[in-house]
């Protein structure tokens, strides 16, 4: 308990002493607005996308239950990282994205629009040839 307040404490004097800024931390969910996202250049649209929607449970960390899960899927056999895979298709991506798999819901087109799923997929099942 008493090592609990300690860290607490710590913590607290971590996050007053911060430089004072409204900028969200750099894990945050949600980094983008809907309009930022419809706004971004092509290329980019696919990665803002897996920011704001996939990061959550893909990004890289312990505690992101999609690169946990896949890591134990895969083992050395592929990257646990959706980002580093090479043989992800636009449609598997789709697949996925639209079914869920696992613990990974489902998006409805009203949480992840058809434009903004087709910009993820080219994100992220061009990568052989990039
Ligand atoms: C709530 C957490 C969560 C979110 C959000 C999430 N996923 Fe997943 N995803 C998972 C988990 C867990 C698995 C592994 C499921 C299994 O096979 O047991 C997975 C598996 C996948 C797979 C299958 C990979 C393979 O080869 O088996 C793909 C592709 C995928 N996710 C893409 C995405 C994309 C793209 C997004 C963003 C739109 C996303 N996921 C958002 C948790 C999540």
């Amino acid at each position: 308990m008493r090592t609990g307040w300690i860290a607490l404490a710590a913590a607290a004097g971590i996050a007053l002493s911060g430089p004072a800024t409204s900028a969200p931390a750099a894990s945050a969910w949600r980094l983008f607005s809907a309009d930022d996202v419809k706004s971004a250049p092509a290329a980019e649209r696919g990665a803002v996308v897996f920011k704001n929607s996939c990061e959550i449970c893909h990004g890289t960390g312990n505690d992101r239950a999609g690169t946990i899960s896949l890591g134990f899927k895969y083992g050395a056999a592929k990257p646990a990282l959706l980002e580093q895979r090479r043989d992800l298709t636009p449609a598997v991506v789709k697949f996925y994205v639209r079914h869920g798999v696992g613990m990974m819901p489902f998006f409805r087109k009203t949480e992840l629009s058809d434009p903004d799923l087709d910009a993820l997929a080219d994100y992220l099942g061009h990568r052989k040839a990039r």
